[in-house]
């Protein structure tokens, strides 16, 4: 049985992916971990816990030692939005944690997953199916630490023999814990919006695509991937990972369906504007698909209608 330690386990995965494996591979054998501490609710409730601070290598050793980890999540980072804000922050969370990670994985024998984004790609990167091998000059700072994530990943595999292993997220939907200061965080908004208010100010242009998934599937994605057979792998780090792409309008017109009265109107936040036309339209995820059997459940019909059925039950 895995022994598995998840940092930033409070945040919008970590949250959901903390109880996911527990159910696999038993409460006690996952620990969950994260700077905001005391943890609170199910995270505590149903196994253990500790405060670490990921840009502090002892932190993440000695809670290694303590519990005999032998598995990694990385997931603590700042989104794209929230990092341009502080990119000092950004670089000393969003690399700082990786490498911190790498170290004490190289020393005590862990597998890692440090998860990258569609934010790894910018300037020059074809927009439309996205290779997965391609131009990766990302204009954020937050671009720039998850390719520098990916690099020193598959450096520490290559050199080390590290088993390192990701994938590129697009936004990710959900409806436990909001998203922390992203691009897409739009996506998720809009539901908890349309169903407390009937209504939602869009701060993306109409035209903006991206690409998105369903929680469930990011869950299953960060699972599978890690315990896929390695002698499979071609790639590591990072798997181009998909499930939709849509724009503004697309999703409010699927919301319609469930709140006929539902209006959208337009407040565009530069910032935000800006990081989405630099990311791809769509990924090209044929890799993931062909090496380690990836395929989402979710399209934006029925993630909607999930959606839709669990918020109202969650706000009303
Ligand atoms: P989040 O912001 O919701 O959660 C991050 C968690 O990390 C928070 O609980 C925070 O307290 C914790 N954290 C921050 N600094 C820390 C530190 N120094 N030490 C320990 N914990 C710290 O982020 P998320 O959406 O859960 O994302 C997790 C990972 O997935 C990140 O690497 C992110 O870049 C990646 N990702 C997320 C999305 C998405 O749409 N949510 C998309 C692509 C990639
Ligand atoms: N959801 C993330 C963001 O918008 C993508 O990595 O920052």
């Amino acid at each position: 049985m895995k022994k598995i330690l998840v940092i930033g386990a409070c945040g919008q995965i970590g949250s959901e992916l903390t109880p996911a494996l527990r159910k696999i591979y038993g409460n006690n054998n996952v620990v969950a971990a994260d700077c905001l501490y005391p943890l609170k609710g199910e995270l505590v409730d149903s196994g253990p816990s500790c405060k670490i601070d990921a840009t502090q290598i002892e932190d993440i050793a000695t809670t290694v030692k303590q519990y005999n980890i032998d598995t990694i999540y990385n997931l603590a980072a700042i989104l794209s939005a929230k990092a341009e804000a502080n990119p000092m922050l950004g670089w000393e969370v969003g690399v700082g944690a990786v490498l911190n990670c790498l170290e004490v994985a190289r020393e005590f024998h862990c597998q890692l997953f440090t998860p990258s984004s569609i934010g790894a790609f910018g300037t020059g990167t074809p927009p439309d199916n996205t290779p997965q091998d391609t131009i990766q000059r990302p204009k954020t700072i937050y671009g720039v630490t998850k390719v520098t994530g990916e690099l020193l990943s598959d450096y520490y595999f290559k050199r080390f023999g590290v088993d390192t292993r990701s994938v590129r997220y697009p936004g990710l939907i959900s409806n436990i814990t909001l998203p922390g200061g992203g691009t897409t965080d739009y996506a998720v908004d809009i539901y908890y919006s349309a169903i407390r208010n009937g209504k939602f100010t869009c701060p993306l242009r109409q035209g903006t695509f991206m690409d998105m998934m369903y929680m469930p599937d990011a869950l299953r994605a960060a699972i599978d991937i890690m315990e896929a057979d390695s002698t499979k792998l071609i790639h590591r780090n990072s798997f181009n990972v998909t499930a939709m792409s849509f724009d503004p309008e697309m999703i409010a017109t699927e919301i319609k369906k469930h709140i006929p009265n539902f209006t959208m109107d337009y407040q565009i936040d530069e910032l935000r504007q800006g990081i989405a036309d630099s990311w791809p339209n769509s990924m090209d995820d044929s890799c993931a698909r062909a090496e380690w059997d990836w395929k989402p459940d979710y399209d934006l019909v029925s993630m909607t209608e999930d959606m839709i059925t669990v918020l109202r039950e969650k706000l009303l």
